[in-house]
């Protein structure tokens, strides 16, 4: 194995566990960074650091609930620990809820919160004077939907939207201290997020724009996201749109909604109500919460 190199940049991860996080950190890993790996799924997480390991960066995983408030401190504790610094935070970590917001348990709102939300600030929070020291990065992993209230993912889209807020207030705050700030709006893109969101059955079999995962033609492939994502460590930019054929409808409806509110009202509250007296939206409730369900292989 090739010797570990302490002068290489040093990237948090988190959710390197599946999906974005995982690809992105394989393509870090290619691109020689010491990698540090945070998810639930320790398990998971200590398989892709041996992967990694091979191609002779050191990588640090740290298996953590990132719902607990003591998390953003363990992970950039144990990081400093262990490579004595970082350059850059990747917050990557988050989930949706496959509910209408009325219908969620309070239980997974809180959690959403914390995982989407307060953990990435917390976390800049205390990565922000390694950061400063080394004039790193910031990256955060919003989304697309921010562009149009989607009822079937309120909750979620509210915590992205507060994120992108964040996300450019810091930029502004950290910019003459020399560490860039840089959000990703990915649209869909095909991992396990819809998986979770797939747990529950819908009651037709129509497809549910709310809340069915999207067509293959509308997802982009995690790969190529991951990589987009990985450029900004050297070019960083203030915010990156991953495109898919869905994303420029989806900005241009959301621009018509920002113009007529009236017309987004009438055009989602009537794909709500017919779901809703079919039935499927609180079909789809059923069988636990997707705090539970989301940690599984
Ligand atoms: N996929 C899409 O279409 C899409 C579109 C726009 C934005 N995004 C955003 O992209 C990011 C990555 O999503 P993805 O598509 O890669 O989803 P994914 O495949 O479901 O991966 C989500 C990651 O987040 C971790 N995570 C979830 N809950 C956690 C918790 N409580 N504590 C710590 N880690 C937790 C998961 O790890 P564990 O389960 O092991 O904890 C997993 O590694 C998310 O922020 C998502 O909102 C995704």
């Amino acid at each position: 194995m090739t010797p570990v190199d302490r002068n290489r940049k040093v990237v948090v991860v988190t959710g390197a566990s599946a999906g974005i996080g995982a690809a992105l950190a394989r393509e870090l890993a290619r691109q020689g960074r010491n990698l540090v790996l945070t998810a639930r799924r320790g398990d998971r997480l200590d398989g892709l650091a041996a992967e990694l390991r091979t191609t002779g960066v050191d990588v640090l995983s740290v298996p953590v609930d990132l719902a607990d408030a003591d998390a953003p401190r363990t992970i950039i504790g144990s990081t400093v620990a262990h490579f004595g610094g970082l350059d850059v935070l990747v917050n990557n970590a988050g989930f949706g809820l496959p509910t209408l917001f009325s219908e969620a348990e309070p239980s997974d709102l809180r959690k959403q919160l914390m995982v989407n939300f307060v953990a990435p600030l917390l976390l800049a929070r205390e990565a922000t004077p390694h950061l400063v020291a080394r004039h790193g990065t910031i990256i955060n992993v919003g989304s697309a939907i921010t562009y149009v209230a989607n009822s079937g993912l309120g909750a979620y889209g509210a915590t992205k939207a507060g994120l992108g807020y964040w996300n450019d207030a810091y930029r502004r705050e950290l910019r003459h201290k020399g560490v860039n700030v840089c959000l990703v709006e990915p649209g869909p893109v095909k991992t396990e997020f819809f998986d979770a969101l797939m747990t529950y059955a819908p009651a037709s079999g129509e497809y549910n724009p709310l809340l069915d995962a999207p067509l293959p033609w509308m997802t982009a492939e995690v790969n190529d996201v991951a990589r987009r994502i990985a450029r900004l460590i050297d070019r960083p930019r203030r915010r990156l749109r991953v495109r898919r054929r869905i994303v420029w409808p989806f900005r241009m409806l959301g621009g018509l909604f920002h113009l007529w509110p009236w017309l987004g009202d009438v055009a989602l509250s009537s794909v709500v109500s017919h779901f809703d007296k079919a039935g499927d939206l609180n079909r789809r409730q059923r069988g636990g919460s997707l705090g539970d369900a989301q940690p599984t292989d």
